[in-house]
């Protein structure tokens, strides 16, 4: 039996976990940090970063507590130290290094977009590699050949915003609130796609992603074509002048854009790679259009989909712990001269 202490701090959620054998998570605490960027609609690196700092301590205190364990029962940390702020990363990564020097445990570190993929393993699933790894986040739009879950190779991603970034401009844009992802799937659920927004695709790398001017076409639609007046841009409309209604259908129809977007790349990576399974992970997997969509395409294709269920789709560390196991069963350790990085396998 062995238990890994997982760290995870990349964004605005401060995170510790302790999972059993890669697959049992015995605890798992997340605080958000909803609260403090609401205001600013969108993460605020340097609170992003304070606030790890207050919070880090009592969260694996408390993953501990939960767990019902003492410390010393832990036989590794294992902490996502790549992509992400490097302000917030840097928190997990001290704390981490702290405990393993302190406690004399081993240490291995994690990429934060690799471990999404980790996610439906601690839902009961077990897929077979090679596989087509679909991570959809705030953070990230990326689709990779996994050999197995900590070997693989970038061979799609987005080259301006992610997708998860693009729901929360879109709410945004429709003055809805933030993070905005939900409140777009929940919108969409009583709206309809009526109008026709672009699905924009890169001519020199199919492979890559583009959602920067999907989100202008909205803007546009919703607002009408700004003009400049005075040196301002001025809009002939504004978002609250739209009725409930026309606020669900442009929700539904921005869902539908980016979830075909999404589906697009994963058909054709499906067609040029031969993979056993496709799993995917992020965020983005907790929209209900995306799951339903991934889930027939897989059937289509005759091929397994794994997918977190929906508390392991957002940031957590229970996912960090999981792949750490793996890490650490493969003796990939880090040693205590670790450091963050802003990149990972992915960026
Ligand atoms: O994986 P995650 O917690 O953070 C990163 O690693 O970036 O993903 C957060 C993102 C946010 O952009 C949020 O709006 C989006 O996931 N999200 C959703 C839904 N739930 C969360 N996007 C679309 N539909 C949802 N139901
Ligand atoms: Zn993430």
């Amino acid at each position: 039996m062995t238990l890994i202490l997982g760290i995870e701090s990349s964004c605005d959620e401060t995170a510790a976990a302790v999972v059993q054998d890669g697959t049992d998570v015995i605890s798992n605490i997340v605080a958000s940090q909803d609260e403090l960027h609401q205001e600013y609609g969108g993460v605020v690196p340097e609170i992003a970063s304070r606030a790890h700092l207050e919070r880090i301590l009592p969260v694996i205190q408390q993953a501990i507590l939960k767990a019902n364990i003492n410390l010393h029962e832990i036989d590794c940390i294992a902490v996502g130290n790549r992509p992400g702020l490097i302000g917030s990363l840097l928190v997990g990564v001290a704390a981490a290094k702290a405990l393993a020097w302190s406690l004399g445990k081993p240490l291995v570190a994690v990429d934060h977009v690799l471990s999404h993929l980790w996610a439906p393993i601690l839902s009961g699933n077990t897929p077979e590699y090679p596989a087509l790894g679909v991570v959809v986040s705030g953070g990230h739009t990326s689709l990779l050949l996994l050999e197995n879950p900590s070997t693989a190779r970038c061979i799609g991603k987005t080259i301006d915003d992610a997708a998860g970034e693009a729901f929360d401009k879109a709410a945004s844009i429709l003055e809805m609130g933030w993070p905005g992802g939900r409140l777009i799937d929940e919108a969409a659920q009583h709206g309809t796609a009526t109008h026709r927004l672009p699905r924009p695709r890169l001519k020199n790398n199919d492979a890559d992603f583009s959602f920067s001017g999907l989100k202008t076409a909205l803007l546009y639609g919703v607002r009408g074509n700004p003009k400049r007046e005075n040196g301002k841009t001025v809009f002939p409309r504004v978002a609250s002048s739209l009725s409930k209604q026309e606020k669900n259908d442009w929700s539904a129809s921005f869902q539908e854009a980016v979830v075909d977007t999404i589906l697009r790349g994963v058909k054709e990576a499906i067609t040029s790679h031969k993979i056993n399974c496709i799993i995917a992970g992020g965020g983005v997997l907790a929209n209900s259009r995306l799951r339903q969509h991934l889930l027939s395409l897989a059937d289509q294709e005759q091929l397994q989909l794994h997918i977190p269920e929906l508390s392991y789709c957002v940031d957590n560390a229970a996912m960090v712990a999981g792949l750490g196991w793996h890490l650490f069963s493969n003796s990939q350790f880090a040693n205590l001269e670790l450091t963050a990085s802003p990149r990972g396998i992915a960026s």
